[in-house]
């Protein structure tokens, strides 16, 4: 198998969707990921049309047995994987600062990509490219929040402390490969236009997803252990 693979994780629709699109223009075959496995066919049905090489999968990014299916499906049916962008996540502070709303949002946000992430490690590593792609957002920068009157004015403790975790998790998971071929970086997409980012987003999908895509494609001297919107480095 000579062309790169890659796993994209909630990739039915939203920024996801279009990581996978941008990617797959790229001639990479893209694995979308989603927990329902009917959504995942379809989003990859539209992508195929486009004539992109696109495969849907069932994975729920909380639940074991899902991540060992896929882990299994990807070394049977590819060999390979070269790229993971953790994209799936929630923001349910809406609910009510509770413990289980602070639970769950870790469950989707930190826990589910660090067991996938562990789950592909050998394949990702045997790649000469592996790169890991960690979907944050600029409401993780504890500096950010401090320093600036509009991202620190609404209180958000789930997604915010759920995201931060990713970010930190993001550091010590490349300081654990620093000498394997693969990269982890994490990114902010934007305020983009999805189901999340809402109507008034002023960010298109097909922007939205260009970090991402950045560094899930990045060469061999590029950046590891970072934390980037659009090729700019972010204060943690
Ligand atoms: N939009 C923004 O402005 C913005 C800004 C900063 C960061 N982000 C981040 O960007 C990422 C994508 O968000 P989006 O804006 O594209 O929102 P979205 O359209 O709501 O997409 C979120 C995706 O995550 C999936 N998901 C949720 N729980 C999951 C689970 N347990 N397992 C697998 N998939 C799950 C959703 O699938 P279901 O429909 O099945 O739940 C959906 O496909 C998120 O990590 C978000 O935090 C977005």
């Amino acid at each position: 198998m000579n062309k790169k693979v890659a796993l994209i994780t909630g990739a039915y629709k939203g920024i996801g969707l279009e990581i996978a699109r941008q990617l797959g223009q790229q001639g990479i075959i893209v694995l979308l990921g989603a927990r329902s496995i009917s959504k995942a066919q379809e989003a990859a049905d539209v992508l195929r049309k486009e004539q992109i090489e696109a495969c849907g999968v069932e994975l729920d990014v909380t639940d074991g047995n899902h991540i060992r299916s896929v882990a299994d499906l990807i070394k049977l049916e590819y060999g390979r994987l070269d790229i993971l962008v953790n994209n799936a996540g929630v923001y349910l502070d809406h609910l009510g600062n509770t413990p289980d709303v602070m639970r769950s949002s870790f469950e989707v946000n930190v826990f589910g990509p660090q067991a996938l992430s562990e789950a592909l490690l050998p394949l990702l590593k045997a790649s000469p490219a592996g790169r890991i792609v960690n979907q944050s957002s600029i409401l993780a920068s504890l500096g950010t929040l401090l320093s600036n009157e509009m991202y620190g004015s609404r209180s958000a403790p789930a997604y915010t402390t759920s995201k931060a975790a990713m970010n930190a998790w993001t550091v010590q998971l490349s300081i654990s490969l620093r000498d394997t071929n693969v990269k982890v970086n994490a990114c902010h997409p934007g305020w983009v236009k999805t189901d999340m980012g809402g109507e008034s987003a002023p960010m298109e999908v097909s922007e939205g997803a260009e970090t991402a895509v950045w560094l899930a494609t990045l060469p061999a001297d590029g950046p590891t252990g970072g934390f980037y919107h659009k090729q700019e480095a972010l204060p943690w």
